[in-house]
């Protein structure tokens, strides 16, 4: 069998993807009540080990998949590439030889995509994509589990995203080929997401549709989605937060929704930007289940790319 590497959802099978959900769900359950450094039953990954490397700044990532390694029984080692010889000139090719002598697992969040897939080329162990400037898959399947956990059936659910399309917004075009969901996207021409990965997924039959404004994009919506107006790494703050400024989520915007809409945003948030704080920190928002399903939805990730799922 070949290696498992979780670098983009539209590379995996749907099936796969359903798996990793189901056993995200069922060993949350099963862990209810328990302190937060037990190992879980039958210490899934004992003895493995999992580098982590970070380009850029993270909270919830480099936590929950520290924790996340240790509720399985295994351990993880954290590094800022600035602080590794990456940083300095080593390619990421013999990076990637170098530590899968070392580990069985590398996860890495990344400036450049093209990085992370070289790095998966060049390693004999797995390599999970933990955020690039293209994707964020992991956060994907963390927010996908918490609306199935708060009863949403994704295959006749309608999902809108306002804001920046963004790599965020680029795994949800991915998780539509493979969930079934109606996935609305409104955004300024400017910060569309990319027209080859919309093609690619309506091209798959996946109900993805492409809106000039944030009012069209939630109308009716069961989820409303954001994200910051401004990434890691995007050099041209003031212009997207003068052409994003409509794309907000208001206390307005979501009266466009359905009256039991949900609200999702992978945080870190900015309220008073692209979302009130009535909205975020109100009854329909499920940021905080969400973050804590990083943990959760990672475990099966890391359990599936070694092969125990
Ligand atoms: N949502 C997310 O990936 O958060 P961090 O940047 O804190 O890891
Ligand atoms: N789109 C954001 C997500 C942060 C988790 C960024 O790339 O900065």
């Amino acid at each position: 069998m070949s290696k498992r590497d979780f670098l983009d959802l539209i590379d995996i099978p749907a099936a796969d993807l359903r798996t990793i959900l189901d056993d995200a769900l069922t060993t949350k359950r099963a862990r209810q009540g328990r302190l937060k450094g037990e190992v879980d039953a039958g210490a899934p990954l004992a003895g493995h080990m999992l580098a982590m490397i970070f380009e850029k700044a993270s909270t919830r990532t480099r936590f929950s998949f520290e924790v996340g390694m240790h509720q399985l029984g295994g351990s993880a080692i954290v590094a800022r590439a600035g602080e590794m010889q990456l940083g300095r000139g080593e390619t990421v090719e013999d990076t990637a030889r170098v530590l899968s002598r070392y580990v069985d697992a590398i996860m890495i969040r990344a400036n450049d995509h093209a990085d992370v897939e070289a790095l998966a080329a060049a390693a004999s162990v797995p390599v999970i994509n933990g955020l690039t400037d293209r994707s964020h898959p992991c956060q994907i399947l963390a927010d996908l589990m918490t609306l199935e956990e708060h009863g949403i059936d994704l295959a006749s659910a309608h999902l809108a995203w306002v804001g920046d399309g963004n790599n965020v917004c680029t795994s949800f075009i991915h998780a539509a080929t493979k969930f079934g969901f109606k996935l609305t996207i409104g955004t300024p021409s400017r910060y569309a997401p990319d027209e080859e990965d919309v093609e690619a997924a309506q091209d798959l039959q996946a109900r993805v549709h492409l809106y000039d404004t944030a009012e069209e994009a939630v109308a009716g919506a069961d989820v409303v989605i954001a994200d910051t107006f401004v990434s890691m790494g995007d050099a041209d703050a003031d212009q997207r937060l003068d052409l994003l400024e409509d794309y907000a989520v208001t206390t307005d915007l979501m009266e466009l929704a359905k009256p039991t809409a949900r609200f999702l945003h992978c945080l870190p948030a900015h309220r008073g930007e692209e979302v009130d704080a009535e909205v975020i920190d109100g009854p329909q928002s499920l940021v905080f289940d969400e973050a804590e399903n990083r943990v959760h939805a990672q475990k099966a990730i890391l359990k599936w790319c070694l092969n125990k799922l």
